[in-house]
C-alpha cells in the first residue's frame, strides 16, 4: 500500500492511476490526515503529489515536519518536493516558471540511485521552484532553468521531483514509479486488468429495478457507459439522445445505429435545437455558456423522465479528466465546468450512475473493448458534450454554427485522407472569435480567424500538438478560406497540454 497525499493536483489522481496500472494499492489521504492514516495503515511509501498552492502562500496545505523522520520512503512531486525542501531547510523561490515539455539530463556526477530516473522528456507545470536543496539531498538531474529537477537523499529514502512522472508525455515517468514503489518502497507488483463485469455488477446493485435514463451521443464515454448500464438493467435503460445543433451533423446517424445495432433499447430522440440556441443567445463567457447548457440537457432529461415510471437515475459517460477539471479534489483548482459535472445544477432531481468516473479515456476504450464493443466506436476521436459551443469562442450564432460544421467537417475529412486518424487523439476547427484583413477577388474583406487543433494525446491529461504534414495543413487551410464563408485565415494551435486545454473554452 502506498499513500498519496494530495495538495490539489490536476493530475494526483494520475499517480494512483499509474500505481494501479502497475498492480500496487494506493490510498489518497488529505495533508492533515496523513500521521493519523500512518498509524492504521502502515504504507510501505508516501507520494506526495503537486498542487496550485505556493508554499510561501497563506494558508498553502501542509504535511507535520515529522512525516520525514519516521522511515518510511517519500516521493515529493512539483508542489510535494517544493514543500518536502522547505520543510527540511531548503529553498523555494519564484524564479523559474514551466509550462510544458522539457528535457530532464541525469547528471553524471550524481551518486544518487541512477535506476530512479532517466534523461528524458518530461511535463513541467510550475511557478516555483526549489533552489537551495535541504541537507543530505543531492541533485541527480536538471532541466534548462531547473537545477534540481530530481533529487535524493538516499539515507532517509527521501526523494524529489519538480516535473509530473504520472503525466502519460513524461518518456521515463511509470519507470520512475515503477522503480520508486518496487525497489525503494519494496511493494511487489501485478499488473491488474481492468474488469467489465464487476463494473456491471456495481451498476445492478446500485440501481435495483429503478429505470436509468442514460445521456448518450454517440461518442465513445457515453457508449460505453450505456452499454454496461444495459448488460446490467436490460429493459429498464432508457438511452436519451438530445440533439443540441451543436454536435456534428453525422452524429444522429450514429447514434441510432448504434441504439438499434450494437445495444438493443428503444432510443429516446428529442429535438433541441431551437432551445439551445435560445438559451446561448448573448453569452460570451466560457464558464456561463457550459452552465447554461449543463443545466439544459439536465431540465430535458428530467422532463423526459417523468414520463417513465421509477426513473430516477441519470446515467452520465463522465470519465476521470472531466471531473478534475470541474474542481474534483478538495484541493484543486477549477479550470472548467464540465458540462456534465461542475456544470449541473444543484437542484437536480435525479441520482447519478457514472460507472466511468474513476477512469481515463485510455482506459475507458480498454473497458468497451474487453466488453465486447467494436473498434470503429472505441477509437472514434472524443467530441465534447457541450459540442460546438466550446469552439465557438463567445457568442453561439446560427451562422457561425453553420461556420464551424463546414470547417469542422473539412478538418475532419483531410485527416481520414492523409490516414491520421488513427494515430491524432482529437482534430476539429475553432472559430477563434479574432478577426483579420483579407482580399477575396480584389475586394476587402474583414472576417473571422478559423483556428485548427490536432494533438496527441492518451489520458487526455497531457497532450502534444499533432505534426501533421504541411501538406496537410495547406490543404485545410486552402478549402476552409474557400469552402467557408466570411473567413478570413486559417492558424495552427502549437501549444501542449499543459499549459493549454485541448478545448479553447
Ligand atoms: P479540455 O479542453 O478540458 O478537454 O482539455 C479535455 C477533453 O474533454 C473534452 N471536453 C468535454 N467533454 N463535456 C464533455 O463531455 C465537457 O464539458 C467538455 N469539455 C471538454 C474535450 O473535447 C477533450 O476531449
Amino acid at each position: 500500500m502506498i499513500f498519496i497525499v494530495d495538495f490539489g493536483s490536476q493530475t494526483a489522481h494520475l499517480i494512483g492511476r499509474r500505481l494501479r496500472q502497475l498492480g500496487v494499492t494506493t490510498q489518497y489521504c488529505d495533508p492533515e490526515e496523513v500521521l493519523d492514516a500512518i498509524k492504521t495503515k502502515k504504507p510501505k511509501g508516501i507520494i506526495l503529489s503537486g498542487g496550485p498552492a505556493s508554499v510561501y502562500e497563506k494558508g498553502a496545505p501542509t504535511v507535520s515536519k515529522n512525516l520525514f523522520d519516521l522511515g518510511i520512503p517519500i516521493l515529493g512531486i512539483c508542489y510535494g518536493w517544493q514543500l518536502m525542501a522547505k520543510l527540511l531547510g531548503g529553498e523555494v523561490k519564484n524564479t523559474a516558471k514551466e509550462y510544458g515539455p522539457e528535457f530532464l539530463k541525469v547528471s553524471p556526477h550524481s551518486n544518487a540511485r541512477r535506476d530512479l530516473m532517466k534523461s528524458g522528456v518530461v511535463i513541467m507545470s510550475h511557478g516555483d521552484t526549489v533552489t537551495k536543496l535541504p541537507q543530505g539531498f543531492t541533485a541527480v538531474a536538471s532541466t534548462r532553468s531547473v537545477a534540481y529537477a530530481s533529487v535524493a537523499a538516499e539515507k532517509h529514502r527521501l526523494y524529489g521531483v519538480q516535473f509530473h512522472p504520472e503525466a502519460h508525455h513524461t518518456e521515463q515517468g511509470l519507470l520512475l514509479l515503477q522503480n520508486f514503489t518496487e525497489n525503494v518502497c519494496g511493494e511487489s507488483l501485478a499488473p491488474l486488468s481492468l474488469n467489465p463485469q464487476k463494473i456491471i455488477e456495481n451498476i445492478r446493485n446500485r440501481v435495483g429495478n429503478k429505470k436509468v435514463i442514460c445521456a448518450v451521443s454517440g461518442g465513445v464515454d457515453s457508449t460505453v457507459t450505456a452499454f454496461l448500464i444495459g448488460k446490467a438493467i436490460g429493459k429498464n435503460l432508457i438511452p436519451v439522445y438530445v440533439d443540441s445543433g451543436l454536435m456534428r451533423p453525422e452524429t444522429d446517424k450514429r447514434v441510432k445505429h448504434i441504439f438499434t445495432q450494437l445495444i438493443k433499447a428503444p432510443l429516446v430522440i428529442v429535438d433541441a435545437r431551437k432551445e439551445f440556441l435560445r438559451a446561448l443567445k448573448g453569452r460570451t463567457d466560457p464558464e456561463e455558456k457550459r452552465k447554461t447548457i449543463g443545466k439544459l440537457y439536465v431540465d430535458i432529461f428530467q422532463k423526459e423522465a417523468t414520463k417513465h415510471k421509477d426513473a430516477s437515475f441519470l446515467g452520465q459517460g463522465t470519465i476521470y479528466s472531466d471531473v478534475i477539471e470541474s474542481k474534483g479534489s478538495k484541493l484543486a483548482s477549477h479550470i472548467k465546468s464540465h458540462h456534465n459535472v461542475g456544470g449541473l445544477p444543484n437542484d437536480m432531481k435525479f441520482q447519478l450512475v457514472e460507472p466511468l468516473r474513476s477512469f481515463y479515456k485510455d482506459e475507458v476504450r480498454e473497458i468497451g473493448k474487453i466488453a465486447g464493443l467494436p473498434n470503429d466506436i472505441i477509437n472514434q476521436h472524443p467530441f465534447p458534450g457541450p459540442g460546438y459551443a466550446v469552439r465557438i469562442r463567445g457568442e453561439v450564432t446560427r451562422e457561425r454554427l453553420a461556420q464551424i460544421k463546414i470547417a469542422d467537417g473539412i478538418v475532419m475529412e483531410e485527416i481520414k485522407n492523409a490516414n491520421l486518424y488513427g494515430s491524432v487523439f482529437q482534430s476539429f476547427a475553432v472559430m477563434s472569435g479574432a478577426y483579420s484583413t483579407a482580399v477575396k477577388g480584389d475586394g476587402r474583406v474583414f472576417a473571422e480567424v478559423v483556428a485548427i487543433r490536432a494533438y496527441e494525446s492518451m489520458d487526455i491529461m497531457t497532450s502534444q500538438w499533432a505534426h501533421i504534414p504541411y501538406e496537410v495543413l495547406a490543404r485545410m487551410s486552402s478549402r476552409i478560406v474557400n469552402e467557408v464563408p466570411n473567413v478570413s485565415r486559417v492558424v495552427y494551435d502549437i501549444t501542449t497540454k499543459p499549459p493549454a486545454t485541448m478545448e479553447w473554452e
